[in-house]
């Protein structure tokens, strides 16, 4: 009884104060009263704000959900709910749903799950029961082994309900937390996000904005004026641009939502719906033997020119269908999904059109946290090495390399999926053992037969062997010569793919043109790998 009287006085019912519009139960058929709360929660915010958010170039919370799932599938959960804040005058400015929609359908005929912020209501800032209701459909995601896709629009932790709203916010943080890697997060954002609500993307699986009218920030510009005297502009601050290249908070950006909404549907196409289903296969005309006929064509004849990885990836995937991640943000390393013989794979490869494809601290961390979802969720991992080592400067080890690095050592070690490994040239110093090499459990290693295996590359090999030869041949005139012959005996003795193959650290050496099928006969064999490491709590990622 007790129990029953404070719930009761928590949550009065909001009757005559939503908006002075609901008129009351008993005077009405059942239902007309379903019809009209329905249409006022579908109103959102009013009238009004819909169309301010229209001028803004912005879509309304559930013109999103429909474009995004598909149609007629989207089933609403908890649409009267309403906040039951009594502080600055709130217990009069109630709005059915509390700026939030959210509920289930399918994407492509799979179930996911759901949120969609409404700026319209209160700007999208989250009060309790909007938290409540994002943790009731995050529950139901992780129940039912979905995905769940968030659509953020919102000014962060709702100013009225003070702690209530910050408590909120931890509950969802905190089902982030317990749904990383069991059922893929993504977070699209679709408008001014600011506080609270940038660190619930932040520990989802992918993030994704649309350029001019999505931004994400800690403080906003005003803020930042205060307190540190500088002026920024909301999209230098947390633009699209900025995070996808700048701070490489995203990983995906779309010129307008329509386009992020095929995008978030094309993405989840490549993955599981959860750590333990498999991701869904899609048959292709693509033969699995097919020779990759370009890849000769792509290397240079040179082996410090640059040319584009993705060629080379796309001309070994399944109908050249490459989905890029990130990649504007660290070029030097790229990461995506593809399939090859129908089997959705992550592809990291670096990038010798970037940096000559060194690896350096944001290269590191990007791959490193691509390499981990991959592994969460049972993606094979296909690796494409021409790295000439890392980055050398102060700036580098000055901002910690060392312990940067190390995550992505630390990731393609830990992975037990399927890892498959291809040098295309390079594969110089620490660079080669941290790419997914033998020696930290890749599981097929191949190698073109005008690949480089060594501690370093010849000219550095050199001026560190010969230092006195070179010195005595800088006197004697004969510099040039000395040199070319050095590096000649060096490349002839390590710059082949001969020495690791002969120690058995390459499978094998093969035809550029042979990887397609040598790949996928790979997969094949490893379809059942089993691998478990020793018992433990976790491991300690060096962060
Ligand atoms: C309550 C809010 C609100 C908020 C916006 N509104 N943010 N109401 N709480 N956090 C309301 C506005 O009062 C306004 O109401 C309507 O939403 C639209 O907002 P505008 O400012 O008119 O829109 P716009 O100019 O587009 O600016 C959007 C914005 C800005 C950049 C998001 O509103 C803003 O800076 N809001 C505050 C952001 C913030 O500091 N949030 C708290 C962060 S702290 P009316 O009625 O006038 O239309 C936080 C703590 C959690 O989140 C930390 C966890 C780690």
């Amino acid at each position: 009884m007790e129990t029953a009287t404070k719930v009761a006085r928590a949550t009065p019912f909001p009757l005559g104060r939503i908006q002075g519009r609901l008129t009351p139960l008993m005077t009405q058929p059942s239902t007309s009263v379903l019809k009209e709360r329905s249409r006022l929660a579908e109103l959102g915010g009013g009238q009004a704000r819909i169309e301010k958010q229209h001028q803004s170039g912005k879509l309304t919370a559930r013109e999103r959900v429909d474009l995004l799932l598909d149609p007629g599938s989207f089933v609403e959960l908890d649409k009267f709910v309403t906040h039951r804040c009594t502080d600055f005058g709130m217990q009069d400015q109630k709005f059915l749903g509390d700026g939030v929609v959210t509920g289930y359908g399918t994407i492509a005929g799979r179930q996911v799950c759901v949120f969609s912020q409404d700026f319209t209501v209160f700007g999208g800032s989250l009060s309790g029961a909007h938290a409540a209701k994002i943790c009731k459909v995050m529950d139901l995601a992780l129940k039912t082994g979905v995905p769940l896709i968030g659509l953020n629009d919102s000014g962060g932790a709702r100013i009225q309900e003070g702690v209530e709203s910050l408590g909120g916010y931890a509950e969802i943080f905190w089902r982030n937390v317990q749904a990383s890697g069991v059922i893929p997060q993504i977070s699209l954002i679709l408008g001014p996000c600011a506080g609270g609500a940038v660190y619930s993307p932040a520990m989802t699986d992918f993030i994704a904005m649309v350029e001019s009218t999505s931004y994400m920030f800690v403080t906003g510009p005003d803020v930042i004026k205060t307190v540190t005297h500088e002026e920024v502009t909301k999209e230098d601050l947390g633009g699209a641009e900025t995070h996808a290249s700048t701070s490489g908070v995203c990983q995906l950006v779309y010129p307008d939502e329509r386009a992020m909404f095929e995008g978030a549907r094309r993405l989840l196409g490549f993955l599981p719906s959860n750590n333990l289903d498999p991701a869904p296969r899609k048959k292709s005309t693509d033969a699995n033997d097919r020779t990759c006929s370009r890849i000769r064509e792509i290397l240079p004849d040179v082996s410090t020119k640059p040319y584009d990885m993705r060629n080379i990836i796309e001309d070994v995937v399944d109908d050249g269908e490459f989905l890029e991640v990130h990649a504007t943000y660290a070029a030097n390393i790229v990461v995506g999904f593809a399939r090859l013989g129908g089997q959705s794979v992550g592809i990291v490869g670096n990038q010798p059109a970037h940096l000559a494809g060194c690896l350096d601290i944001a290269a590191s961390s990007k791959a490193a946290r691509f390499v981990r979802f991959c592994d969460a969720f049972n993606i094979p991992l296909v690796t494409f090495v021409d790295v000439p080592g890392f980055l050398p400067g102060t700036a580098q080890e000055y901002g910690g390399i060392i312990r940067h690095g190390a995550k992505l050592l630390y990731a393609f070690a830990e992975a037990t999926v399927p890892k498959l490994t291809v040098i295309t040239r390079k594969a110089y110093g620490g660079a080669y053992d941290v790419m997914a090499s033998k020696h930290i459990r890749a599981d097929v290693n191949l190698a073109f037969p005008d690949a480089e295996i060594a501690v370093m590359g010849p000219e550095g090999a050199i001026n560190i062997l010969y230092r006195k030869e070179i010195q005595e041949a800088e006197s004697k005139g004969t510099l040039e010569s000395t040199r070319a012959g050095l590096v000649a005996h060096y490349k002839e003795t390590f710059a082949n793919p001969y020495k690791a193959a002969e120690l058995g650290y390459l499978d094998e050496v093969i035809e550029p043109e042979l990887t397609r099928a040598r790949l996928i006969q790979g997969l094949s064999l490893l379809a059942g790998k089993r691998e478990a490491g020793p018992k433990r709590k976790h491991g300690n990622i060096p962060l």
